[in-house]
């Protein structure tokens, strides 16, 4: 009994020293990897920047209740955005990415649109949802 339990123990530090990710990603990072060249890299995290700025935009226009620069800021990362995502780039990206990607820059613009009348406590849960797809995707997915 003793002697199995000692195994157990080994088996497990073993194994704690050797996780999962290893075997994939030299530096130990889970995240996929999107294989963007370094200019493609560039302008993405160029438009990610510019997606931050617009939560930033869109925060406080509910703090001040202005209607007007919810609904700027909300669609400069709106569909114009996901328009501007060149084609070679956009084929090679995998489903996964598109699927969180694509109703992302159509959240913006529901933000957008509904900043006309929505309350803004609404519109501060709508923010919150639209940034769960912030969330899932940097779990996920990495730009190099
Ligand atoms: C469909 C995928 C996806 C979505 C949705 C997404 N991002 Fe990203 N974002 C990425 C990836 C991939 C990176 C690069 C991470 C890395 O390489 O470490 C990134 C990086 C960033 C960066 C770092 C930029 C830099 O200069 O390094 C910021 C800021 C950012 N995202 C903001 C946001 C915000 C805010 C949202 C939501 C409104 C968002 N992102 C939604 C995929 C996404």
């Amino acid at each position: 009994m003793k002697t199995k339990s000692r195994l157990l123990a080994l088996a497990l530090l073993t194994s704690a020293a050797l996780p999962v990710a290893s075997a994939a990603e030299p530096d130990g990072d889970p995240r996929h990897r999107l294989g963007m060249t370094p200019a493609e890299r560039v302008e993405f995290l160029a438009e990610m920047r510019q997606m931050l700025t617009s939560i930033q935009g869109i925060i406080a226009g509910i703090g001040t209740e202005d209607r007007e620069r919810i609904a700027a800021a909300a669609r400069y990362s709106g569909n114009r955005m996901a328009r501007a995502t060149p084609d070679s780039l956009r084929r090679r990206l995998p489903r996964e990415f598109q699927e969180i990607g694509g109703p992302t820059h159509m959240l913006f613009e529901e933000i957008a649109i509904r900043a006309e009348t929505d309350d803004m406590a609404d519109l501060a849960v709508l923010t919150g949802q639209t940034m769960q797809q912030c969330l899932a995707c940097h779990a996920m997915f990495r730009a190099d």
